[in-house]
């Protein structure tokens, strides 16, 4: 028998979270009341953060983060998560060079390495599909930080904590979803968490090139997300929208595809958010971005209330606070 042969034993209430030992991999691992559950959980952390107070829930366990694609907002509120529930991390800082995948050492094999190091691995990779593969050999529970242009469920599950706080209820809500919705991974998970709730209307404004994937429309109305409208023109849509979250070009996404970068580069209409932008948006409108912004929103926009996409980087800590705690079973 190998050490793989072994279930993970009961340990006391490890066991109490119906999320203990689950892998996140897709938007479409997480219930409605799961979403709300995470983002109630999420509130109650920060709550009690704001007031001084600790946890130690986690204390002595660990996370590998293994990152083989730049992030400054995931991999460092996942481990700030970490810290402040007692727990800790080992960050493989640029695998590619640094680990032995600079070896030929597969993904599989790594997450089986990592399997003994630590208590769950938190993995980005830039192949879709990825993080499946990585769970599927890792006997730790696995979480996917973002596969190539396939998923981000964890940005997904605090954009909705942003759009509940800002917006008090998701259901009844319009979506507009600008910039590259093609290759942009936090939309995908976004629309598919969305696609739970009821009411939805969803805008998809996109260049040439960019456009939201058929597959994933057509998933989103398997799921009774049928409201659903394409543009070129932000403005079509803007005076109903109640949520604008913006997306970056993600260029490194087909940077050897020359064709599809000219295309896209002829076609581009200027989608930057700008003041005048806002001064025809609702005065409720929540304006959100997963950043990093290379000029999809001028920073003139930052001052106006409805900009947040700063406080949604921010919320990303205790949402995956609750996420770890309940995936690695202390919070019921
Ligand atoms: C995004 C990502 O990595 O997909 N960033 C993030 O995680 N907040 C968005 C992007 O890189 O454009």
């Amino acid at each position: 028998m190998s050490v793989r042969d072994f279930t993970r034993p009961p340990l006391g209430d490890f066991h109490t979270s119906p999320f203990y030992g689950r892998d996140i991999i897709s938007a479409d691992d997480f219930s409605k009341p799961e979403v709300i559950q995470m983002s109630d959980l999420a509130t109650q952390i920060e709550m009690i953060e704001r007031n001084g107070g600790q946890s130690n829930i986690l204390n002595g366990k660990i996370a590998c983060v293994i990152f083989y694609e730049p992030s400054t907002r995931t991999s460092g509120s996942f481990e700030s998560a970490m810290l402040r529930l007692g727990g800790s991390y080992i960050p493989y800082i640029d695998p590619e060079i640094f680990s032995s995948a600079a070896k030929g050492e597969t993904l599989e094999d790594t997450m089986r390495i990592l399997d003994g190091q630590g208590d769950v691995t938190i993995v980005r990779h830039k192949e879709i599909g990825s993080a499946a593969i990585a769970a599927s050999s890792a006997r730790n529970p696995v979480i996917n930080a973002g596969d190539g242009p396939g998923e981000h469920p964890t940005q997904a599950l605090l954009d909705l904590h942003t759009i509940r706080r800002e917006q008090g209820e998701i259901d009844g809500l319009n979506v507009t979803l600008m910039g590259d919705l093609r290759f942009g991974r936090t939309i995908h998970s976004l629309s598919k968490m969305l696609a739970r709730f009821t009411d939805i209307t969803l805008n998809f404004v996109s260049p040439e090139g960019l456009e939201m994937p058929d597959g994933i429309r057509d998933d989103l109305r398997t799921k009774g997300l049928i409201d659903q409208n394409a543009t070129r023109d932000l403005y079509d849509v803007l005076p109903e929208t109640d949520v604008l979250y913006v997306t970056r070009t993600q260029s490194e996404r087909f940077k050897d595809n020359k064709a599809l970068a000219a295309k896209i580069e002829a076609s581009k209409p200027d989608y930057t958010v700008t003041p005048e932008t806002m001064n025809r948006a609702k005065d409720s409108m929540t304006l959100m971005h997963p950043l990093p912004r290379v000029g999809e929103i001028s920073p003139d926009v930052d001052s106006d209330p409805r900009a947040k996409y700063f406080d949604q980087a921010e919320y990303g800590v205790e949402v995956r606070e609750a996420l770890l705690a309940l995936i690695l079973g202390r919070a019921a």
